[in-house]
């Protein structure tokens, strides 16, 4: 899991680089796991995209994830860097 975290991270890194506004869900290496936009196409990793769960509520999943009160070890670190930018990720996953 530790490379999986380090393969995402090197990758929002590599995206950086290069978006000069990259949205926060791709700079933070989201996309990573979950697919382009939110959509993923591996069962081990949920989509987000509004258009594939509408009933998703992102900011309380994330918040949920940082406070402890939903335990996934690679969400809780993935959502500890979210801070702050919970609702950009929701609002950019509204249009996915
Ligand atoms: C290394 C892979 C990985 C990365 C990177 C990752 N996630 Fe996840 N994410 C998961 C897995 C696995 C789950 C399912 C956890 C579970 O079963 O509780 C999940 C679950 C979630 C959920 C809850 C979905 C649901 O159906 O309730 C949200 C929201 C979420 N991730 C958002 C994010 C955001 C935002 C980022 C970027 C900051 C991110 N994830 C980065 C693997 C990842």
């Amino acid at each position: 899991m530790n490379k999986v975290l380090l393969v995402a991270a090197s990758a929002a890194l590599a995206m950086g680089s290069v978006a000069v506004q990259a949205n926060p869900f791709d700079a933070l290496g989201c996309s990573g796991c979950h697919g382009t936009g939110g959509k993923s196409a591996i069962p081990t990793y949920p989509s987000l995209a509004k258009s594939a769960r509408p009933d998703l509520d992102i900011v309380k999943e994330l918040k949920a994830f940082q406070t402890g009160a939903r335990v996934d070890a690679t969400m809780n670190a993935m959502a500890a860097m979210t801070v702050g930018q919970e609702q950009a990720i929701a609002d950019y996953l509204a249009g996915q």
